[in-house]
């Protein structure tokens, strides 16, 4: 790893959903401690029951907060301790997202509703909740930067994506209406980065994940971004760099969002129904 370039030196911060090595948001802390910030790590308690959490809130010297995306009383307790700890945060990451429904591989017409409630509430709403409670708690300073993590499917369909599909809509959405106001407020910037197909524990749940993983890959031209890539991108959108961007949806997938077809598919294609057809 490199050294950085110190562009997080002094700010403080609040992380949510590292749960282990391969995590999108563990990537993140690591490129933020690099950068020189401070934060606290966040996790559900039953995710920080395994027990891996720990190497890294060692390895970055951040103290870890439990807290359910889902519960407005955890969230606000976690946004007292932040209080208490920090006076106020500078950047907040959410990289929380679970969908039951996926989980039990239920097609998105039979979606099980109780389950459906739960992956927008997890995985979209908990982003107004953290917003919510950050601001009633006054844990945002001046031109603090938030960033939640998308995925192309609030877009475009991706069938065995399932009811994440409607989540990340949501939370593009909120992200957008959240910012407005904090722009307003306090010059608070509310971004989501959607990033390509990352083998990571939310990732490889997905039915056919390799298959979308290697679809996205040979489309994008410039390939699929890693979650170390993805973590350096979100650094730039903590520092100061970026402080006239918001309520946007930033696409880091390598070029894929703007590309038809590459060639490289198109030879695949070609080999593989039409050859004996020319
Ligand atoms: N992996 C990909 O291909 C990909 C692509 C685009 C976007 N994303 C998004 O990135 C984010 C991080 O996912 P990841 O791929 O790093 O996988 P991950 O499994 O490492 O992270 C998901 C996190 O959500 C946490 N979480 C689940 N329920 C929670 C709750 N009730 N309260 C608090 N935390 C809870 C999990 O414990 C886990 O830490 C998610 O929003 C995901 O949708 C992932």
């Amino acid at each position: 790893m490199s050294d950085g370039y110190g562009l997080l030196k002094g700010k403080k911060g609040i992380i949510f959903g590292a749960l282990d090595e391969r995590s999108i948001a563990w990537r993140i802390a690591l490129a933020c401690k690099r950068e020189g910030a401070e934060f606290v790590l966040s996790n559900a308690p039953i995710a920080l029951r395994l027990g891996a959490l720990n190497a890294l809130s060692e390895e970055t010297g951040a103290e870890i907060i439990p807290c359910d995306a889902s519960s407005d009383e955890e969230m606000a307790e976690l946004m007292d301790k932040v209080k208490e700890k920090f006076g106020g945060v500078d950047f907040i990451l959410h990289a929380i997202g679970m969908s039951p429904n996926i989980r039990k591989e239920v097609d998105y017409k039979e979606l099980n509703y109780s389950w459906y409630q739960k992956t927008l509430d997890i995985s979209a709403i908990s982003l107004h909740r953290v917003l919510k409670f950050a601001d009633e708690k006054d844990v945002l300073n001046d031109e603090a930067s938030v960033v939640a993590l998308s995925y192309i499917g609030a877009q475009r369909i991706f069938r065995k994506y399932s009811d994440m599909n409607d989540a990340k809509a949501l939370l593009e959405s909120i992200a957008r209406n959240f910012g407005y106001n904090l722009a307003l407020k306090k010059g608070v910037r509310v971004n989501t980065v959607s990033q390509a197909p990352t083998r990571t524990s939310a990732g490889s749940g997905i039915d056919d994940f390799d298959g979308m993983y290697v679809f996205a890959e040979k489309i994008a031209p410039l390939g699929n971004p890693s979650a170390d890539e993805c973590a350096d991108y979100c650094v730039t959108l903590f520092s100061d760099l970026t402080k006239k961007v918001t309520m946007q949806n930033l696409y880091h997938d390598g070029g894929f969002v703007t590309s038809g077809v590459s060639q490289e598919l198109i030879d695949d294609i070609t080999e593989l129904y039409l050859k004996d057809k020319k």
